[in-house]
């Protein structure tokens, strides 16, 4: 067995891993092909849309983490839907406007009338009041990322199931499980269950990420340059894994109107993921005890997350202190 062992084969354990094997270190990921968030996820970079108000410490790592993805995207050596147009922020109703304006004011970027944003984004409809745009809040293919960095690592990932940390034979274990933290660690890890639709038309009917409030309704439209539209989510706490009519309504529902032209496009994929979320909804990234680090409960962050997170985990293999905000141990 090797020095250093990762339980866990989503984005975050193997970006650790990668982070490690660049130092040096000797690793091996255990993959449990469990279901990871990172398999639906739209992989918006969005430190200002999904930024905390009450959480400066979180807001810090989601910035720090987003001007690391450039670098990051760029050292995986292939093309992983690393995109910076930026994204356009949107509000359809007075009440929608409202509700959106208390993070346009934070974020200090200019209006933008109904005809300067469909001078940027002609499929708009022109039922949307007004928006921003945020040049910093972009995004990547989470499933492209997964596999190059598979690709980096290579044999390094076994597939194994671990159901106690007992069994696993390394001086150090980074469980990096997702939702499967709670039961390896007894941490508290809950999914938060997220349904997420995939169109698919000709490229080109829309250039930016799409965040929006749709009569009071959020919802996201991530373009892909390949003609792949994702859109999501719902935020429900259950466990089950059932799409149903109610979420596929809501999302297409908000999603056409905001752009009328989806609706031509064909429904590829309706599929459902679970967020692992904490009490706080902050991550766990730190020492748990002595020969164990946890790096989960990413919540709607995880692929923002994953360059500052392996990066906080390496630091400390190498002996640095982490970050105290993010210690496991408050709970
Ligand atoms: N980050 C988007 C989501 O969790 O739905």
């Amino acid at each position: 067995m090797s020095e250093i062992v990762v339980v866990g084969g989503g984005i975050i354990g193997l970006s650790i891993a990668w982070r490690l094997t660049e130092h040096g270190k000797d690793v091996t990921v255990l993959d449990g092909g469990d279901e990871g968030a990172w398999q639906v996820a739209a992989g918006m970079l969005a430190p200002g849309g999904e930024s905390v108000f009450e959480a400066p410490a979180l807001v810090r790592l989601m910035e720090r983490s987003a001007d690391l993805w450039p670098g990051f995207a760029a050292g995986l050596g292939v093309d992983v839907g690393y995109d910076d147009t930026g994204t356009l922020s949107l509000a359809m109703t007075a009440d929608d406007v409202a509700e959106a304006a208390r993070l346009w004011t934070k974020q200090q970027l200019p209006l933008l009338r109904p005809s300067e944003l469909r001078e940027l984004e002609p499929a708009l409809s022109p039922r949307v009041r007004i928006g921003v745009h945020s040049p910093r809040e972009r995004q990547v293919d989470p499933r492209r990322v997964v596999a190059a960095l598979r690709e980096r690592l290579g044999d390094r990932i076994v597939p194994k199931r671990v159901d106690a940390l007992s069994d696993v034979d390394a001086s150090t274990i980074v469980v990096a499980a997702g939702c499967g933290t709670a039961k390896l660690t007894g941490l508290p890890v809950r999914p938060v269950k997220g349904q997420v639709l995939r169109l698919r038309g000709e490229p080109g009917l829309l250039r930016h990420v799409l965040d929006a409030t749709v009569d009071g309704r959020s919802v996201y439209v991530v373009p892909r340059h390949d003609g792949e539209i994702v859109v999501g989510a719902t935020q429900e706490e259950r466990t089950d894994r059932q799409v149903t009519a109610g979420g596929v309504y809501e999302l297409l529902r908000a999603a056409i109107e905001l752009v009328p032209g989806l609706a031509e496009l064909e429904l590829t994929e309706t599929t459902v993921g679970h967020r692992p979320g904490t009490p706080d909804n902050a991550p766990l990234i730190g020492q748990l005890e002595p020969g164990v680090l946890v790096a989960a409960g990413h919540h709607r962050n995880g692929i923002l997350l994953a360059p500052v997170t392996a990066e906080l985990i390496a630091g400390l293999v190498l002996g640095e202190q982490g970050d105290p905000d993010f210690d496991p141990r408050r709970f």
